[in-house]
């Protein structure tokens, strides 16, 4: 292929992802591949000025406009960000700078900042108030989304305090948070909807709603970075300072960003983030780095898409292409089968990846998957791989249509497809050696009966040799069978033996959390627990007694009575008790004389140490309400980091707001468990 073919192929394959992406709001490639391709039109088009056009993907900054909305036009462009795949990239843009500056040995002052993976917005602002918001579109032209920018939360209406100019465009990103996006996905999942791709499909699309109302409901945020327009008002000298001036104005910011000196504080601070990426709440694809001195960002200046004084450095992506060799059918604690995607293997998030969820037998549809395609896999956080869609084009000939299992492929038990949803599920119970395995699992993990030492290769090895089918045998498998297990010696016998031990002394609450029944997790076992204050007068609910217990629906409430009317399940139990299993009844004072009686809790952000089901379980426990927004009515804020705008709310309010550790202070003192 000539220089002048390839480049001609490059450009058609871009345009077309372009098409795909902004206009269809369908990505057909992962952002890694579509910046591999891009990377090397790019190294084309330097090797052969003369071939590069005005018309090149290149060239261009952005998205086309959507017609369905108002035009408007950027009079300060909104550029883009050049990429830098290694520290070498970083410190070559770092050597630019300098020689372009003059600056010699000089270590350039860089405000660092995490690159939200969301949507770039334009705030315009007159006299302190909001009055047009727009995308970035193509860089000079934008959609106006003025209604749906105005029902984001963290974007202020009206800005605060003194001293803005009379004409302020801010700009930043507007993303969804991890959760938020996860939980869109799951309800959309539900109803049999089309799901978002990632959290930044789904925040393009939430702001691209005709019906502002639907923009509303999604919890997107917003984070701003520099500002475009400033006009009648005097203007700071430095990056970092029109951002302290932003967050004064009442506008939110990344709390990460951070001023060093010199390319290798900025190495630095990659790597520190990178350790990181995995815990924070929202996505980010990489950190920019931005000249601080607004004078030195004048002298550099930019060329046709992206500035000079700034650039973005990649973290490895959250998404990639690769095929699918086979689709298995694993099977969980409940029965429920769920089709897993074995892949070729491939570097996403991080780490290598071989394996991904498919959810359901709907989702396989949905995707419109076959076996032999080739897909886009997403890891992000600790959220587990999964398969966000398919790439049709590149369909092999050979490729097969994914049969559901007619049987359960583990104990060939019949299955039965749920009336309403897309859940299969093997009827073997017991008898299936999956759900048995997946039960002990579940039953020996920290949360539950919290045995050390019986991991997941030890769980198997019980059960396929028969040595163990219920959690019961657990307490009743002799010595000499567990040190005839792989890998278990005297000393690793003890310990297990002790542990099986400790574990016998429980809590009601872990105990009924450990069996496992369906739907029934920390925080329903604890609102059990202490409703019904022992085993015996659990055992004994009718289905109407279930339901008086906060947070049992009718669905929970059968699976609870299934599990109580299940008489294998009963001799499980009883088995339990006569190895020595036992725990004290919870006591139940009467309903007025609890506590945090008659007060509204809120617990926002994220705890260390139990999750916000538990923390609520525990709050109504004590008689609190937990409650979902800050109001002047709120008695207390338990806030971990990451507490966003209900924070906020409550300083404003003068709410009191404790952290995690106060929080489990509290508890002890009131004598819950933490
Ligand atoms: S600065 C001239 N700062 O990255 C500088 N951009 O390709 C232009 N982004 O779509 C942007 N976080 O929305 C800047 N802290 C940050 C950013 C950021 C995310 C996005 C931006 C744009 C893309 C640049």
């Amino acid at each position: 292929m000539t220089p002048q073919e390839e480049i001609a192929r490059l450009r058609r394959q871009l345009e077309d992802w372009n098409y795909a992406y902004y206009v269809l709001d369908a990505p057909e490639v992962p952002d890694a591949e579509y910046d591999r391709t891009f990377r090397r039109l790019q190294v084309l088009e330097r090797e052969h000025p003369e071939l590069v056009t005005p018309d090149s993907p290149t060239q261009r900054v952005g998205a086309e406009p959507l017609s369905q909305f108002g035009e408007v036009r950027h009079e300060v462009p909104m550029l883009s960000l050049d990429n830098a795949f290694s520290a070498e990239e970083l410190r070559d843009f770092d050597r630019r700078v300098r020689e372009r500056l003059g600056a010699g040995d000089e270590a350039v002052e860089y405000a660092c900042e995490p690159k939200l993976d969301g949507v770039a917005v334009s705030l315009l602002y007159e006299s302190g108030r909001l009055v047009r918001g727009a995308t970035r579109g193509d860089g000079t032209t934008g959609e106006d989304i003025t209604h749906n920018v105005r029902t984001v939360a963290s974007v202020p209406l009206r800005l605060r305090g003194k001293g803005y100019p009379e004409l302020l465009e801010v700009r930043g990103e507007i993303y969804l948070p991890r959760e938020g996006f996860e939980r869109i996905n799951t309800e959309a999942r539900e109803r049999g909807e089309k799901i978002f791709v990632n959290p930044r499909n789904a925040a393009a699309g939430s702001l691209r709603q005709l019906d502002a109302s639907i923009t509303a409901r999604r919890p997107l945020q917003m984070c701003c970075y520099s500002v475009g327009l400033f006009r009648g008002g005097e203007m700071p000298d430095r990056h970092s300072e029109i951002l302290d001036r932003l967050h004064r104005w009442g506008l939110r910011l990344n709390p990460e960003s951070k001023v060093v000196r010199g390319v290798e504080a900025c190495e630095d601070y990659y790597q520190s983030l990178a350790e990181r990426r995995d815990g924070l709440p929202y996505d980010i694809d990489g950190i920019v780095y931005k000249v601080n001195d607004l004078g030195a960002q004048q002298r550099l200046g930019f060329v046709s898409r992206a500035p000079r004084w700034a650039i973005a450095r990649k973290f490895p992506a959250q998404e990639e292409a690769t095929r699918v060799v086979a689709v298995e059918f694993q099977v969980g604690r409940t029965g429920a089968i769920t089709p897993v995607a074995r892949l070729e293997p491939v570097f996403v998030g991080g780490v290598t990846v071989s394996n991904a969820t498919l959810h359901n037998f709907d989702e396989i549809a949905r995707l419109g998957l076959q076996v032999g395609d080739r897909v886009i896999v997403r890891r992000a956080g600790d959220v587990i791989p999964q398969v966000v869609s398919v790439i049709a084009a590149d369909r092999p000939a050979d490729a097969r249509a994914v049969q559901a299992p007619e049987v359960c492929p583990v104990c060939g038990s019949p299955v039965e497809r749920e009336e309403e949803g897309a859940v299969l599920r093997c009827l073997g119970g017991l008898i299936c050696q999956a759900q048995q395995k997946a039960a002990i699992r579940h039953f020996v993990s920290r949360r539950a009966m919290d045995i050390d030492g019986l991991g997941e290769k030890l769980v198997e090895q019980l059960v396929d040799r028969e040595l163990v089918a219920t959690v019961a045998d657990l307490y009743r498998l002799p010595r000499e069978s567990w040190l005839s297990l792989e890998r278990m010696g005297e000393k690793s016998v003890d310990n297990l033996l002790a542990a099986l031990e400790a574990s016998k002394d429980t809590t009601l609450p872990r105990f009924i959390f450990a069996l496992g029944i369906r739907e029934v997790g920390e925080a329903t076992a604890n609102n059990l627990a202490s409703h019904f204050g022992s085993w015996e007068a659990l055992a004994a609910a009718d289905e109407e007694a279930l339901l008086e217990v906060p947070d049992v629906g009718p669905v929970v409430a059968d699976h609870l009575r299934q599990f109580l009317d299940t008489r294998d399940n009963l001799a499980v139990v009883a088995a339990l008790r006569e190895a020595g299993v036992h725990w004290p009844d919870v006591a139940r004072p009467p309903r007025e004389q609890l506590p945090l009686d008659g007060q509204t809790w809120v617990v926002t952000g994220k705890l260390e140490n139990l999750d916000r089901n538990a923390a609520k379980a525990r709050l109504e426990a004590l008689g609190a309400r937990v409650a979902g927004s800050v109001s002047a009515k709120t008695h207390t804020v338990v806030a971990g980091p990451g507490a966003g705008s209900k924070l906020g709310k409550a300083e404003e309010l003068g709410v009191p707001v404790i952290d995690e550790a106060a929080f489990l202070d509290l508890l002890a003192q009131h004598g819950a468990q933490p």
